[in-house]
């Protein structure tokens, strides 16, 4: 047997052996058994688990799609049939007789109760103080500004959808809207694109606290930073001097315009636009360029350095409408 030198003490080697495996043994069960470090320890002095690797790979990996497959449409008749959804009713007393819970409450109902605090919880007595962080006006927290344009806000999501493929978007574009309004496109854009990429002049009081007051905070998209001014003069140095865009759009809103005022935007947009890839893009009509006549629209527009491409249309997912769109990009600078 052999044994290790030592002073006056002879020790066997298989004895020291069985001894420091008996240590580790002891050592691996007990850091089994001890709780798991903090977050902030962990964070410092562990391997990434499988949840924190995946959660790493979610945020480097590709951004959403824009637009829905048709595989996604099939699985959502799927799920109408999985639920036994039958076909909608078609009279509005035959709607509402659909309706279940203790309260139901039509939008105008829901302002009454917000607005003389019944059906919802509040603070009472000492406590009843301001709890809120961002107080939104009830209005807004009722919808009501979802209808202010006329069209159906769901329209916003087809609108993203069309442009942002039209552009080949991606989140670290620079997008400018002229006219967004309460944000029923916008919103769509500031979801998908990175923070700060997402311009909007708007001059309307009232869309402007809906989409502040209510639309970001509500839809959680505050860390989103988009940059929305109040004005109504085409200035878009308000914007930084030296960002050029990617996308800009104006969405209804250049039919409502004096033409002499799209022009003073058109010329100034020119300057911010990306050559070659930007894309300027004006929906249901351009007659501030048509009223001209064609040649003179166009060498106005070729003296801008801009060219007209086309005119395009797209359907909405969810009712039976379609938006006409013009599309201009920058040929020289
Ligand atoms: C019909 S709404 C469309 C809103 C939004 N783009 C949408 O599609 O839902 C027209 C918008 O253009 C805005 N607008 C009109 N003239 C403008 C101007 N000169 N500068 C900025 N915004 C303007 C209006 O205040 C309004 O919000």
């Amino acid at each position: 047997m052999a044994t290790l030198p030592s002073k006056g003490i002879t020790v066997p080697a298989s004895l020291l052996l069985l001894t420091a495996a008996a240590a580790l043994l002891l050592f691996l069960l007990l850091s089994s058994l001890s709780p798991a470090p903090s977050s902030s320890s962990a964070a410092s002095f562990s391997c990434p688990t499988t949840s924190a690797a995946s959660s790493i790979a979610a945020a480097t990996g590709p951004p959403d799609p824009i637009s829905p497959t048709l595989d996604d449409i099939a699985w959502l008749k799927s799920q109408l049939v999985l639920n036994s959804i039958q076909e909608p009713p078609s009279s509005p007393a035959a709607w509402h007789s659909l309706r279940k819970g203790i309260n139901p409450r039509t939008r105008d109902q829901q302002l009454e109760d917000l607005r003389r605090f019944k059906g919802v919880s509040h603070y009472k007595g000492d406590d009843a103080e301001n709890h809120t962080a961002l107080p939104c006006p009830e209005e807004l927290l009722v919808e009501e500004h979802h209808s202010n344009y006329g069209e159906p806000w769901a329209g916003g999501r087809d609108v993203f959808e069309f442009l942002a493929t039209a552009a080949s978007l991606s989140p670290a574009d620079h997008v400018l809207e002229i006219g967004c309004g309460t944000l029923r496109v916008g919103l769509h854009f500031i979801r998908y694109l990175d923070p700060a990429r997402f311009h909007c002049l708007e001059r309307d009081e009232l869309s402007l606290m809906a989409a502040l007051r209510y639309e970001i905070p509500s839809q959680g998209l505050l860390h989103k930073r988009p940059l929305i001014l109040r004005g109504e003069d085409m200035e878009f140095d308000r914007f930084g001097s030296d960002v050029l865009y990617d996308l800009i759009y104006a969405s209804a809103v250049f039919l409502h315009m004096p033409d002499a005022l799209v022009w003073v935007g058109m010329e100034r947009l020119s300057a911010r636009l990306k050559l070659e890839k930007g894309r300027i893009f004006v929906s249901h009509n351009i007659k501030f360029c048509s009223r001209l006549g064609g040649d003179v629209c166009t060498n106005r527009l070729t003296n801008l350095g801009l060219e007209y491409v086309g005119k395009r249309t797209h359907d909405s997912l969810l009712f039976n409408h379609y938006e006409i769109w013009f599309e201009f990009r920058k040929l020289k600078a």
